[in-house]
This record gives structure tokens, C-alpha cells and sequence, in this order.
């Protein structure tokens, strides 16, 4: 890690499969950060810890998760891409910031309110403080920036407010993180209902590209999503949703702009332009499904990248952690 780079910070749950929402939306655009920043990128499994889950897939899921990453281009020799639970300086920070974080504040956060009315049967303490978690991953690191979404903007908004808030006490502890907007991510749009959000957790098995579908599924699932009942592949999210959500995917898979892909389907009907998109997604998929495949069976070289970055993430964290321990008082330890 060098001096003069600015720090990125940011991961992903390893509960579910990821979708082409997640990959294009997050993930691609990831994979060259590290030309401009330090990066470190986690699996948060301990996030995931706040909905039960079976350990068994849960433990494969990480996993995946992880290879996913690398597979993608996340290159772990170079990004710090690891394991949140093995640093256990996330959880040890995140009880001091527990102890500088108002339960009013909580109370506002969005997304426990949504999570609350879904998971009504579970609403635990960890789901209450998840942001507190999520604060204590991005300040460990003293990150500057980091890319999330629109749904996890909230999250960050309270991490700087903790930051600050413990800042103003105990002197320049803690780096104030900025959201990183970038090369925005395409925001991916439901295939079957082109208003809602792509979603992992749609009943709907043909509104979502999974990341890890094959080719033939690729293309059905892109024959069958819901467009209108003109005929021009033309950029209107108002009134043209379903074409405008494919003309984003196409985009972003191809770097090509709206307004070429426009003029090439200009007077092409619907069917064309659907086919078209599937297939650049699935030639964009395959050469990631194949690493993919490769590096879950590649065990030492995987379990070799994890320990190491593990370690390397730990060293940082444990740094800032230290800084705050003594900062609040608490008595090092006698070694
Ligand atoms: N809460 C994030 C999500 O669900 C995941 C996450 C946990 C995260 N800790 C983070 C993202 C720190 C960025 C930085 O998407």
C-alpha cells in the first residue's frame, strides 16, 4: 500500500447469488479502482449474520462470494479483498461505536424499518446496529471514499456522523468517508416489472439475470422481459421503461452509448434488439463464469489469497482500533 493513494472501502453480504444488477451496478466497476485507490474489499459475512441463516450454505456462499470477486477481476494481490468476521477488530470497534451511536439515530435508519416489517419474526439487536457494524468496516480502514449504492447511502450518512461525533471529542481519530461516485454503476431494473430494482428476492424467477445463469437461460429470460407496445428502441425511462432498462444493460456490458445503440436498432424490431442484449450479457458472463469455476476448485490458491489478505487487513484495522482504545481509556493490554 503506498502513501499518496487515497483509500476505497466496500463489500458486498454473502448471503445470496449475486445478479447482473449487483455485478454491473457494484462489482465491474470495481475492478479498476486500485489504479487510483488502496482498496479493500470484504466479504461481510457477519452482516449477513442478522437474518438466520443455514451455516452450511452459508459458509458455501461466502465462499462463492469470494471466488466471485477474484473472478471477476478483483486482483488479491493487489486489492485487499478478505473476510470481515476474521479481523476481529470489526466487532471490537463496532461495541465502542455502539456506545457513540444514539438509539434515535438507529431508529430513523430505512432500512431497518423495511427489514423489521420483512423479518417481523426476528427483529434482533444486531439488525438495530447493523449500521454501527457497518460504520466500524469503513473507519477501521480510514477510508476515503466509499462506492454504495443509493439504499446504503443512509449507512453512510451515520458513519460520518459517528465519526464525527467522536472526532469532536477525542481529536483527529477517524477519516471522514465520502460516498464515491464515480463511473456511476447502471442502476438494473427488473426484467418483468422495469420500475423496481433487479432483486435477488424476486418471486419471479424471470425478472432477474443471475450472475451465474447459463447462456440459454440468459437469452430466455431477456426474450421474455416485459418492453411496450411501441416499436422503437429508443431511451425513455418515463415511457419506455422495460427498452430503456435493456439499453442501460447493453450499455454497460458493451461501453457502448444509448444514443449508438439506438441508431443501430433504429427500424430493428424488439425481437432483435432483446436477443442482442442477451447474448452480449452472456458473452460478457461466460469468460467470469469460467474463472469462476476454476478458482472454486483451485482450494490452496483461494484459502492462500484469503489468509494473506486477512492478515493484511488485520494489520490496518488493528492500527485504528489501538488509536481508539487508548483514545477512550481502555488499558492496553500487558504483552
Ligand atoms: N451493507 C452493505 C450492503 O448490504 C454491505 C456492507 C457492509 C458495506 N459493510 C460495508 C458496504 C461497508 C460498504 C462499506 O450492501
Amino acid at each position: 500500500m503506498s502513501d499518496e493513494k487515497k483509500i476505497l472501502y466496500s463489500g458486498m453480504q454473502a448471503t445470496n447469488s449475486l445478479t447482473l444488477g449487483n455485478y454491473l451496478g457494484a462489482l465491474k466497476n470495481w475492478v479498476n479502482l486500485n489504479e487510483e485507490f488502496d482498496c479493500f474489499f470484504g466479504v461481510m459475512d457477519l452482516h449477513s449474520l442478522t437474518v438466520r441463516q443455514n451455516p452450511t450454505e452459508f459458509r458455501q456462499n461466502a465462499r462463492k462470494l469470494y471466488a466471485l470477486y477474484v473472478a471477476a477481476g478483483l486482483d488479491p494481490e493487489v486489492n485487499c479483498v478478505y473476510y470481515q468476521s476474521h479481523v476481529p477488530a470489526h466487532t471490537q470497534l463496532a461495541w465502542i461505536l455502539d456506545c457513540f451511536t444514539y438509539m434515535g439515530e438507529l431508529n430513523r435508519m430505512t432500512q431497518f424499518k423495511d427489514k423489521s416489517a420483512k423479518h417481523a419474526d426476528n427483529i434482533n439487536a444486531g439488525l438495530f446496529t447493523y449500521p454501527v457494524l457497518m460504520a466500524a468496516d469503513i473507519l477501521l480502514y480510514q477510508a476515503n471514499v466509499v462506492p454504495v449504492g443509493k439504499d446504503q447511502m443512509q449507512h453512510l450518512e451515520i458513519t460520518r456522523d459517528i465519526a464525527e461525533r467522536f472526532n469532536n471529542i477525542y481529536g483527529d481519530i477517524f477519516t471522514i468517508p465520502e460516498a464515491y461516485i464515480g463511473k456511476s454503476g447502471a442502476r438494473i431494473m427488473s426484467l418483468a416489472e422495469p420500475t423496481k430494482k433487479m432483486s435477488k428476492s424476486d418471486e419471479n424467477a424471470n425478472a432477474t439475470i443471475m450472475l451465474l445463469d447459463d447462456k440459454d437461460t440468459i437469452i430466455r429470460k431477456f426474450k421474455r422481459a416485459v418492453t411496450d407496445s411501441d416499436t422503437e428502441v429508443r431511451y425513455d425511462t418515463e415511457a419506455k421503461p422495460g427498452i430503456s432498462n435493456l439499453m442501460d444493460i447493453l450499455s454497460a456490458v458493451t461501453g457502448k452509448s444509448l444514443d449508438d445503440i439506438q441508431a443501430e436498432f433504429a427500424g430493428k424490431g424488439y425481437g432483435d434488439f432483446k436477443i442482442a442484449v442477451g447474448e452480449a450479457v452472456a458473452d460478457e458472463l461466460a469468460p467470469l463464469q469460467a474463472e469462476y469455476e476454476r478458482l472454486l476448485k483451485d482450494k490452496a490458491y483461494i484459502e492462500g489469497c484469503i489468509k494473506q489478505n486477512d492478515e493484511k487487513a488485520a494489520y490496518f484495522a488493528n492500527k485504528t482500533l489501538r488509536k481508539v482504545m487508548k483514545k477512550v481509556g481502555l488499558t492496553e493490554m500487558i504483552r
